[in-house]
This record gives C-alpha cells, structure tokens and sequence, in this order.
C-alpha cells in the first residue's frame, strides 16, 4: 500500500478503508481500552489523530510509542466526531520505526524558547513553529522562481568561490587549501602556490556575474547563498545568507523600485494565500498582529524619498537616536525603522544616495554628488532590498575605481561590457531571510534559516 502523507489525506473527498500515514509522534494519551496517538508528518501544520483499539494487533507496539518515536500506521480513515480535525485514522497495524527515549529526547510537550531550540538545531524542524518557519521558507523561494518567470527573467547561476570583492567592504571569508603556516606574510602574492594562484575568497554578492549574463540574455536574476564576514551579532545579519538578485538590461533605477515593491507584494500576498494555517500560527504565537499588518503592505503603495529628504525628517524629529543623522552619513537600523514604523507607516524607498557612502559601481547622477542607489526599507527590519541603476560609462567608472584606489585592471571583464555595447542597466539584492523575517514575524534571523551561520556558531 501507498503511503499517504498527512497533508493529503486531510483534503480526501471521502473516508478510506485502507490508508497508510506514517510520521513522528507529537503525543500519546491513554484511555480505558484505547490509546490516541496525535502524529505528524511534516507535510503540513496539522497532526492527525490515531485511535488504537485495545482489540487490534496495532495495541501490542504501543510500549513502545511515546512522544518522538516515529512510526506507521496501516488502518481506516474515518470522519472525525469531535471538533477540529476531519478525519482521524482507525490503526489496524502499527509498526514502530525508532523509539525516543522520554528521559532524554529534548522536545517535550511544554513550548521551548527559540534560544535552547537553537541548541539543538536539528530537532527544531519538529516542532509546530519551525517545521511552519521551514515550509514558508519552501513556498517563498517558490514563489520568488515563479514571479521572475512571469516577467521573462532567467535564473543563473553566478559562483560562490571569487577572486573580486563585490561590495568593496572587504567583508570576505578567505577560501585557502594551503596551510596556515605555509601562507607567506609579506610576499606580493602569498597564495601563488595555492589552489587558483591567487587569493579566493567566497561571494558577497553575484552581481557583478548577473550583469554580464544581462548582458546577454537581458533579464536575469541569481538566487544563491552569499557569505559576509562582518561581525554580525545583531538580529538580522548572518554570515551566511540567500539573495535573491536581479539585473536587467535597459533597465533604470526607477525601474528597479518598482521591481522591489512588486516582489515584497506579491511574495506576502502568495504566502498568505498558500499557507493559511502556518501564517495563523505566526500571527498567534509569534507576532500578533501580523496578518493585519502584512495586509496593509500589500495593498500599500510604498514611500519613494530621496536620501536628502530622508536626513531632513529624521533631523527635524523628536525622536532619541542612538547614532547622530546628518547627510553624509549611512541609515542605521533605528533611522529605517523610524521612518517605516513611526513616520510613514509602511514601507520606504530611499533612493539617491551621497556617492562617498555607495559602491563603486553605482551610476552617477547629473549632480555629481549623489548615485542611482536605492534602499527598500520595511518595518521591523530595516533594509530588506539594497539596489541601483549601475555606471554604464566606462570613463567614469574607471575613475571612480581609480579614486577608490584601485586597479581598474582587476576589472578588467567587468570594463569590457562598458567597452563592448554598454547599455543602461540595474538591478538589486533582496536578501531572502529578511524577507522571511518580515513574513513570519519571527524576529531573529537565526530562526529562518535551518542552520544559522553567526559568529561563534557553527555547531551543526
Ligand atoms: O545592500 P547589499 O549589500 O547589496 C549588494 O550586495 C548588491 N551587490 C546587491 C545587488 O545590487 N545585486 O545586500 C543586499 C541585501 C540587503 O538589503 C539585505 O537584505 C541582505 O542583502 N543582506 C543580509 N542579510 C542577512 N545577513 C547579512 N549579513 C546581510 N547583508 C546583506
Ligand atoms: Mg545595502
């Protein structure tokens, strides 16, 4: 027989008389003659309740099913008396794949904290609010392939080992085959006799990759892991973390805003729709509140601003800041939520940045002073999308290179689609546990991604 996952059976037009589920227990409680097993398969939020008959052969395995023993069970699916669920599952036979012992096996009836859950990061896909945190998380990388396809964007893939800094922050995790103590300290190119002849360090960022596949196939977008070695003991930076990135030729920054407003959009409102039980449960227990205010987004048209205008209303407010605001220098946390949470109440765009605090690669405005950047700032988390219109104009992107002190030699490739039928281009990054964040509530972005990567934690 066919094993069905509980998912399914749940949504079946009519009783069956045979079925087969199997999944993790969640509970057992015992009556007089009976046993009910509430068991989880992780194909959705719901369990399914189990009834076994003292009269059955499926009562002599039931010493040893207790909470996260796994199991399966062979028997009749009828309709549900009581209230919640539609069906439950009459065993005939039960057959016990992996006891868990209740002394030690750390999931217990009671709710955890997200800290002594973090410690055991492989158990945590087990319960209720991180198997749903981990489905959302299917379904929104899902939704994501699928709106690019809808507008003619192809997926590439960029790569993860490079030999360019794309963000020029020097924030890289140094990839190396040689020993440490085989790494010359004061040599011109210490890693010549290392794997690739030269230093290799792992992605921040595939864009400048994307650009030259927009180049060719005009829209493109990478969805890739990106890894950053900032010091990031805050809740919302990890060292390593998915983005989602596009580039489009012909494109402009304005172009690009409304990329950004539309994926935020149509993400929410596709997880809302498709997961309706997973999204009630953040709403309850995570954040309340939250559909509501996942709602007003969605139906938000969100602020356009430019820099300058951002640092005159976060100057002239009342508002305690812990970092002073002047133009000139970059948002902090507190300044984007402020304007998200406090001023405007919804998502802001704040685009025009001072040229000194951007990119290199970022396109000069007419003023001279400020680039074609933009930031997607939404409530709660600050920037979730970091974007620009990119310098099309060898000149002056050499020269930008140049002032930053850099070879323009070491970009050499990326100079040539300036060299070689340039157009306008732009693109951004939306970093995808950001957007989980926003999604479910969960304010950590430890709790998005199955296995964090943040200083001192690389356990599992
Ligand atoms: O603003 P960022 O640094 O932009 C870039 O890397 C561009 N090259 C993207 C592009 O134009 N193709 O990063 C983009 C987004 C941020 O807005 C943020 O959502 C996310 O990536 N991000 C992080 N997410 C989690 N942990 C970190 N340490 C992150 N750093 C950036
Ligand atoms: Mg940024």
């Amino acid at each position: 027989m066919m094993r069905t996952r509980i998912a399914q059976a749940l949504e079946l037009p009519e009783p069956q008389k045979d079925i087969k589920i199997s999944g993790w227990v969640r509970t057992r409680r015992d009556a007089k003659g009976f046993s009910f097993i509430e068991l989880n398969d992780g194909s959705c939020l719901n369990n399914i309740q189990v009834i076994v008959d003292e009269n059955t052969p499926a009562f002599s395995s039931l010493d040893k099913v207790g909470t996260g023993a796994s199991l399966e069970v062979v028997g009749e699916l009828v309709l549900s008396p009581g209230k919640g669920q539609r069906y439950e599952v009459k065993a005939q036979t039960l057959k016990v794949f992996g006891e868990a012992d209740p002394e030690t096996f750390p999931l217990q009836k009671k709710r955890h904290s997200d800290e002594f859950l973090r410690t055991i990061a492989h158990l945590r896909p087990r319960t209720n609010k991180y198997g749903a945190a981990f489905r959302v998380r299917s379904e929104a990388a899902f939704a994501v392939h699928e709106f690019f396809r809808e507008r003619g964007y192809f997926h590439v893939h960029t790569p993860i080992l490079t030999g360019s800094d794309c963000e020029g922050a020097g924030e890289m995790f140094r990839v190396t085959t040689l020993p440490t103590n085989e790494i010359p300290q004061n040599k011109e190119n210490p890693f010549e006799n290392d794997f690739f002849g030269c230093e290799a360090n792992l992605t921040v960022s595939g864009q400048l990759e994307a650009e030259t596949l927009a180049m060719g196939l005009g829209q493109v977008y990478t969805f890739g892991p990106t890894f950053r070695a900032e010091n990031s003991n805050t809740h919302r930076h990890a060292a390593e973390f998915w983005m989602i990135e596009p580039e489009a030729a012909f494109a402009t920054l304005d172009d690009m805003m409304t990329l950004g407003e539309d994926i935020t959009r149509t993400v929410l409102d596709r997880i809302m729709t498709r997961l309706p039980n997973e999204m009630e449960l953040f709403d309850k227990f995570v954040e309340p509140g939250l559909l509501e205010h996942l709602k007003h987004i969605v139906q938000s048209d969100f602020v356009k601003l430019p820099y300058s205008e951002a640092i005159e209303i976060l100057s002239k407010t009342k508002a305690k800041f812990e970092y002073p605001v002047s133009y000139g220098l970059d948002l902090q946390t507190e300044h984007e939520r402020y304007l998200t949470e406090q001023h405007f109440k919804k998502p802001v765009i704040v685009y025009d940045y001072p040229k000194q605090i951007k990119a290199f690669y970022m396109r000069l405005n007419d003023d001279q002073q400020t680039v074609a950047a933009m930031d997607l700032l939404v409530p709660r988390i600050g920037e979730l999308i970091g974007g620009s219109q990119r310098e099309e104009r060898l000149d002056i992107l050499t020269k930008r290179i140049q002032d930053l002190g850099q070879d323009p030699e070491n970009y050499w490739w990326y100079l040539d689609l300036r060299r070689f039928g340039s157009v306008p281009h732009a693109g951004f990054g939306l970093g995808f546990e950001r957007l989980l964040m926003l999604i479910t509530g969960i304010n950590n972005i430890r709790d998005v991604i199955p296995f964090p990567r943040t200083p001192n934690n690389l356990e599992f």
